[in-house]
């Protein structure tokens, strides 16, 4: 059922989205159970059936709730500071359904996570990885490492989620991996066990992919000829999903899972494949509710003033990034408006220059797309507290799944 309008309201999972503004409040973030079971599902039977190890990259949207739903359905998961992995431990995952990524590590991240044996650390440098040689040794252990090779493959995005490029702060160039590989006695108490890439974020073709499996074929293969040989090749994530149309069933994008999954398992077929996807699974399974506070006119330019802000959502502002605007009740003449918050900056725009539905004072608002990247990037900015989280279950009933802050909260981290 998803997020569908019934008699022109619309709902979420059968539940009316006017009932849970008027229970939650808003801006709220609310997610639909169902969407994210079978976002899961799919990715499950795309990879996991075909050998791949999958692990959500947690950053996309780190409630505790969505993790153990995904861990429940056998998912890892991916990780990037101490505060992940410490919510990663309160879920319950072990040690090896963790992988550490990120550009750096300190050295009390690298310590816990020693500490808490997970499976391996993606590294994407020589400081780190003497850093964690260091650490290693000290703990009388011994580190799983995938070095992050930057491939320099253009992954046909905006360029801020641009991440295999050389300009890109991302990973190290082939031959810094091949030397790492080539040295591995320089480093005891690591164990090189592969290599990982991750070329950037919302990529909906499948030939950057493609040029990244065929890339990876071929070094791997002068590797092999150098004697250089391991076990794991992680793809990263970056898997696009369809902002134009936030309701569309994941089914759509399925095809093109498949042939990134097909073609990997074809060229990399003696590699244990990873990949570690985080806005496919929840991005379109969430919505940002939030009610208009009015509109105004600069000249001939349109605003619909909304409660919620680039706090929210700043992919639009950071990004440019295009999230849909849909109205509660959907039978209404449209214009070309700006959706802006509240927040004191020119920037706080959730839509620019768009042809949106018209809104009235205090109607609700509905912007689409707003399960990844949104909640995980929320912040404070202004003194705002962070936006609840609301989860429309399976029969239909509704849990706060993340309280909004408190002003007491806010205040007391001052005193
Ligand atoms: C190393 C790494 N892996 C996985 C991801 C997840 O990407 P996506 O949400 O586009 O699937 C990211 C996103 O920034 C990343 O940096």
């Amino acid at each position: 059922m998803a997020f569908t309008y019934i008699d022109k309201r619309l709902h979420c999972d059968g539940v009316d989205l006017h009932d849970v503004a008027g229970k939650y409040g808003t801006p709220a973030y609310i997610y639909s159970e169902q969407i994210l079971r079978r976002n899961a599902d799919v990715l499950k039977n795309v990879f996991v059936e075909r050998g791949f190890k999958v692990s959500y990259a947690m950053k996309a949207n780190a409630n505790p709730t969505i993790l153990n739903l995904f861990k429940n359905k056998g998912l890892g998961v991916d990780i990037v500071s101490e505060g992940e992995l410490r919510m990663a431990e309160h879920c319950g995952f072990k040690g090896p359904e963790i992988n550490f990524a990120g550009v750096g590590k300190s050295i009390k991240e690298l310590d816990l996570a020693l500490e808490f044996k997970i499976d391996h650390f993606n590294v994407e440098s020589r400081f780190e990885l003497e850093q964690l040689e260091e650490r290693a040794k000290n703990a009388g252990k011994k580190a799983s490492v995938l070095l992050r090779l930057n491939p320099d493959i253009d992954p046909q995005t905006h360029p801020h989620i641009s991440t295999g490029l050389k300009q890109n702060k991302f990973g190290m160039s082939p031959e810094k991996v091949r030397h790492f590989l080539t040295h591995t006695e320089m480093y005891p108490h690591i164990r090189f066990d592969g290599i990982h890439c991750h070329i950037g974020s919302q990529i909906v073709q499948p030939q950057p992919f493609y040029d990244l499996i065929d890339y990876l074929e071929e070094f791997t293969s002068t590797l092999r000829s150098e004697g250089v040989e391991f076990k794991h090749i992680d793809l990263g994530g970056g898997f696009g999903v369809n902002y134009n149309d936030p309701f569309e069933d994941i089914l759509e994008t399925t095809p093109f899972l498949e042939s990134i999954a097909e073609r990997a398992k074809e060229k990399l077929r003696d590699y244990q494949l990873h990949i570690q996807p985080g806005r496919v699974l929840v991005a379109n399974a969430g919505i940002l509710l939030t009610r208009v506070l009015g509109n105004k006119e600069n000249g001939d330019h349109h605003f619909v003033i909304v409660d919620g802000a680039t706090t929210d959502l700043i992919r639009p502002a950071l990004y440019d990034a295009y999230h849909s605007v849909y109205s509660y009740q959907n039978d209404r003449p449209t214009h070309v408006a700006d959706v802006v918050g509240p927040v004191c900056e020119s920037s706080d725009a959730l839509a620019r220059n768009r042809e949106i539905p018209e809104f009235a004072k205090d109607e609700l608002m509905i912007i689409g797309s707003a399960g990844a990247y949104a909640s995980s990037m929320g912040s404070t900015y202004n003194l705002r507290p962070l936006s609840p989280e609301i989860l429309v279950g399976i029969s239909g009933e509704t849990q706060l799944i993340r309280d909004r802050q408190s002003f007491d909260e806010m205040i007391s981290l001052y005193q």
